[in-house]
């Protein structure tokens, strides 16, 4: 039967168990779905979105229903034993869907399964496959393995892997704001930290295929990418000709010449790396977003050296001023981990003091958690009472909400250009968005404004979290 309106008609997502004959649709290879849910860093959310794009290839269906899934994935963080404990948690989830679903794979991605290798499936009974962050084109190989009753486990690193050519398929999008995957692996050695046996070295990613990402999300209605690397300054591409390397400032300089309609921001910035190159181009383009994530992780010299930061207290406050000074609208935020081996109540006052100097305007904050295999673990003692890294832990939580709620007042009366990202969680008549200085600003919707779209707000009240203004 000739029927006119598939004629043009793409196969899509949800038909790609379909095959298309003549003019017919006839459905003969069942459809398999695959369910993914990630853990940690945004990294890790961008990584999920590459997986679904090699799945899809191969004709598997995203699904967000559980029930519905052949393949369940869970992409995992090892960065501290909680963000561990909560992925073996959740896989016990799955028991019950693996017992009256005897077919169905579980899949373990990501940092934890780097760290555990085929460890996983010996403690994981019920786990199938194992995967590396630098394995994923593996995965249709190591699923036909698991069809033929095996198990499937590739958690080889690699020195060159960026994904550059893999056009990401967007999970869970609001439709306006991305990640771009820039960089991948670190070659820092914070000797508290995980990532570097997890992701392998560092490599960046072409910049030609960074930037047509950056224009096709444009294109298809974005307005805004965050530039994803542990460590975005010390980003390095040599062009192919091998003439030319770019740097961090002017990757960052021609996404900016995108669209001046496109946001831009990037995470994380190392502060023994910024330059003030890149605070210049920050400070030149009006789309590149005034928030600058700056881990300090301690406010102790000596802390720090033993962390390994390679900077010491004076070093961050000199990039602190250079940022204020060269931008001055600029937001800045951090990371802070508190307890670290050794750390006396004089560190941790240290810590406190620059959380009020640098006026963070937020901050994410840890208790250290000794991870096996780092130098911290194989050459210091974590010898701070768990209760007192509470302790400590909670002041600082403390100490940053004043700070935050202090800034936060200071925005009242003031108005900002916001970028609309949807619906407030709150309220279906209200948006939420967000200015340059990522604050979250909430407001009552008006006629003819859409999701994507810039509107000024005036702030008219705030809490340390939160904004809430009126489109004027
Ligand atoms: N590349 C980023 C951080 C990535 S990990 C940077 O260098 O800043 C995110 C944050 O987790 C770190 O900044 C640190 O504050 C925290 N973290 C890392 N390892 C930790 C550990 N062992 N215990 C507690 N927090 C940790
Ligand atoms: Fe970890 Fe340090 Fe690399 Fe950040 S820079 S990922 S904290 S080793
Ligand atoms: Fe976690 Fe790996 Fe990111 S350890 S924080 S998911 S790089």
């Amino acid at each position: 039967m000739y029927r006119p309106e598939l004629e043009h008609q793409q196969l899509d997502e949800n038909r790609q168990g379909e095959a298309l004959v003549g003019y017919e649709i006839i459905s003969s290879v069942p459809k398999r779905y695959f369910y993914i849910e990630s853990y940690g860093c945004a990294m890790n959310f961008s990584d999920s979105e590459i997986v679904a794009s090699i799945l899809n290839q191969e004709g598997m269906v995203s699904t967000r229903e559980l029930i519905q899934a052949d393949l369940i994935l869970i992409n995992t963080c090892s960065i501290r034993e909680k963000a561990e404990e909560t992925v073996r948690k959740r896989l016990t989830d799955f028991k019950h869907l693996k017992k009256e679903k005897p077919d169905l794979i579980v899949g373990v991605l990501g940092c934890m399964a780097e760290r555990l290798k085929a460890k996983f499936i010996e403690e994981e009974k019920l786990v199938d496959i194992v995967v590396g962050p630098d394995a994923y084109r593996d995965l249709p190989n190591l699923l036909s393995k698991v069809d033929y009753g095996e198990k499937g486990v590739n958690v080889f690193l690699s020195r060159e892997e960026t994904y550059a050519d893999i056009a990401p398929l967007r999970l869970d999008s609001n439709g306006v704001s991305a990640f771009i995957s820039i960089m991948r692996g670190c070659d820092n050695m914070c000797s508290f930290c995980v990532v570097p046996y997890t992701r392998g070295r560092e490599r960046s990613r072409s910049a030609f295929t960074i930037i047509a990402e950056a224009e096709d999300l444009f294109q298809k209605g974005y307005r805004e990418v965050t530039l994803l690397g542990q460590n975005v300054d010390s980003y390095k591409w040599l062009n192919p000709e091998g003439d030319q390397i770019i740097n961090f400032a002017e990757l960052l300089e021609m996404v900016a010449l995108v669209n001046p309609l496109l946001r831009i921001r990037f995470s994380t910035s190392h502060p023994k790396d910024i330059t003030d190159e890149v605070l210049y181009t920050i400070a030149k383009y009006p789309n590149i977003c005034k928030y600058i994530h700056l881990p300090i992780q301690s406010g102790s010299s000596r802390i720090l050296s033993l962390m390994n930061r390679t900077y010491d207290r004076e070093w961050y406050m000199n990039r602190v001023q250079a940022i204020y000074q060269i931008i001055p609208d600029c937001a800045i935020s951090s990371d802070i981990i508190t307890g670290f081996c050794s750390e006396t109540e004089s560190d941790h006052k240290e810590t406190l003091s620059a959380i009020e100097w640098a006026k963070y305007t937020m901050s994410y904050m840890f208790y250290y958690s000794e991870r096996p295999g780092t130098p911290a673990a194989k050459k210091l003692t974590d010898d701070v009472p768990l209760e007192l890294k509470k302790s400590r832990l909670s002041q600082i939580i403390e100490l940053q909400r004043d700070v935050s709620f202090q800034l936060n007042q200071l925005d009242i009366g003031k108005t900002f250009e916001v970028l609309i990202e949807g619906d407030s969680k709150r309220s279906d008549k209200m948006f939420k968005g967000r200015n340059s200085q990522n604050k979250i600003i909430i407001f009552e919707k008006k006629p003819n404004y859409y999701s994507g779209n810039y509107v000024n707000v005036k702030v008219t009240s705030a809490t340390s979290a939160t904004l809430s203004g009126e489109i004027i």
